[in-house]
């Protein structure tokens, strides 16, 4: 049941207001308090009520001369999701466009559902108050809805008026991309450090930085290029923020703040993981929220429900290692090159996956996790067991009984959890998703539940800077200067956009000095 109408609230209306508070926030207003906004001379109050005339949510604003503020916003914990808020804050907005006024909020960055509400109402981060709740201390956004114009040129999402640059370096990737403000990939390109890393057996810090410090001005170059955008005709950049490596983060994050500062354009930073979600929705469109998408690469092996493009809640994940990191670990094993994940999936096409049995992880749990550390550990005494010459003969069938254990808890675990969720799409993203055996079992297990199961190909599967760009017009967008204390972050949570640096706000920029 959604909203039948929205009306000002009445004094009899305030335990049901205080009762939506109270379940809404950590440090709820008061009855006091929301008592008060009721007297309030500039105050907007108003609540929306359902069929059967309960109050299913409110909206307290105030009416400034020159802009108008959302103070509270908040929505019943059951009626969430049905376009209660977005009733509230369309009623708001109509009467401020009316009295041609521009609207103002602020909002926790990690409050996904927030920025996902305001996001396409023309709502745009323009600063970042430091430490503006007391609670946990946490940066607040500041917010904008600009006044619009009559004729006003209709742009592209996050209101782009030229394409948008986007660059990822979280690990040993270099990789920009393209896109039309629409979100059409224009080109891509990245450059793999594997050759580079092959020699240690892993990523050495120091080195990615590095070769990202090398390369990464060639492979921009490269694909504007290719795209056909030279820099003048940008309309925006995005850059992976984290979370990742620092170093490697820092050269992306530099790079792209550089580009955005010398043209005044507005920048989009992207949390990596969002990244790897909207692998999904770029290569397929159509596909539906709610979604369950495993993400499963080098570094992360997580299930997360995915309620829209900016919505997302993580479900489970690994307990040990990465799948990634399981299929590294087993090919060097086996004695294959590094990272190995593939070169291991082409000799299991070769092998009998039923010769050896391998543990798979957590399969009687009935939590969404994994553990990967047991089929590792069993590879290896199997191993030991073996002389050479066995091993050299049986590679083929012992890389195709691994790979069989670690999809099958792989799959197990991300249909099952869609089927929990009762969610009606399954999708699978990250360098593992890029495994054929996983490719193969996902769609066939998943279409047996009843799934439309979405599984990009390879190459948006692996890190790359064409899903960086998907979340960015997703994502929030920061208008020059106040962008420029953005910082990488190496441990950067899922749901958050990005981190501030020590500085927090930029210094006034005298606007003349850099005039180009
Ligand atoms: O997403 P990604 O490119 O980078 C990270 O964020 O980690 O994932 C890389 C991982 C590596 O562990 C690699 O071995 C694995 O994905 N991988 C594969 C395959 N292709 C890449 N694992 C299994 N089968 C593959 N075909
Ligand atoms: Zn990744």
């Amino acid at each position: 049941m959604g909203v039948a109408r929205v009306r000002d609230m009445k004094p009899e209306d305030l335990p049901a207001v205080v009762a939506i508070e109270a379940a809404s926030f950590r440090s709820p207003w008061t009855y006091g308090m929301l008592r008060e906004e009721l007297d309030q001379e500039s105050g907007w109050r108003s609540v929306a009520e359902d069929a059967t005339g309960r109050v299913v949510g409110f909206l307290l604003g105030r009416c400034y001369p020159d802009a108008w503020h959302v103070v509270d916003l908040a929505v019943a914990p059951d009626r969430r999701r049905r376009g209660v808020g977005g009733a509230l804050l369309d009623d708001f907005l109509r009467a401020a466009d009316e009295c041609g006024v521009e609207v103002v909020l602020e909002v926790r960055p990690g409050n996904a559902e927030a920025v996902s509400l305001y996001g396409p109402r023309g709502f745009a981060v323009v600063g970042i108050r430091p430490k503006y709740y007391p609670d946990t201390d946490e940066d607040a956004f500041v917010m904008v809805r600009p006044l619009r114009t009559a004729g006003e040129r209709e742009d592209g999402a996050g209101g782009l008026t030229g394409p948008l640059l986007a660059i990822e370096s979280s690990c040993d990737d270099s990789a920009a991309a393209v896109l039309s403000p629409e979100g059409r990939v224009l080109s891509a390109v990245t450059h793999s450090q594997d050759a580079i890393h092959e020699r240690y057996g892993g990523v050495v810090p120091e080195v990615a930085s590095r070769a990202h410090v090398e390369r990464m001005t060639a492979v921009v170059a490269e694909t504007l290029r290719e795209g056909g955008c030279p820099l003048d005709d940008l309309g925006g950049v995005a850059v992976t923020v984290g979370p990742g490596l620092i170093g490697a983060l820092l050269i992306g994050v530099q790079t792209a703040k550089a580009i955005a500062w010398s043209r005044r354009l507005p920048f989009f930073p992207v949390n990596h993981i969002h990244g790897h979600l909207a692998a999904a929705w770029l290569a397929d469109p159509g596909a539906e929220f709610p979604m369950v998408t495993l993400v499963a690469s080098g570094g992360h092996t997580v299930l997360i429900r995915v309620d829209g493009r900016t919505t997302f809640r993580l479900l489970g994940q690994t307990l040990d290692d990465a799948a990634g990191e399981a299929f590294d670990k087993g090919a060097r094993l086996l004695g294959l090159g590094y990272p190995g994940g593939r070169e291991l999936d082409e000799l299991a096409e070769k092998g009998d996956p039923e010769s050896f049995s391998f543990p798979i992880g957590l399969r009687r749990s009935s939590r969404p996790d994994f553990s990967f550390s047991g089929v590792k550990t069993a590879l290896y005494y199997l191993l030991r067991r073996m002389t050479p010459d066995e091993r050299a003969a049986r590679a083929a069938d012992l890389a195709a009984s691994y790979r069989k254990a670690i999809v099958e808890a792989l799959v197990g675990k991300a249909v099952r959890t869609a089927q929990c969720e009762k969610v009606r799409t399954l999708a699978a993203a990250g360098g593992v998703a890029a495994n054929s055996l996983l490719r193969r079992r996902l769609t066939e297990a998943g279409s047996l539940a009843g799934l439309h199961v979405v599984i990009p190909p390879p190459a948006l599967c692996t890190d790359n800077a064409a899903m960086i760009g998907a979340a960015a017009l997703a994502g929030p967008r920061l208008d020059y200067p106040h962008y420029l204390a953005v910082d990488a972050s190496a441990s950067l949570a899922l749901g958050r956009w990005m981190s501030t640096g020590p500085d927090e706000m930029p210094p006034p920029v005298d606007e003349r000095r850099f005039s180009r």
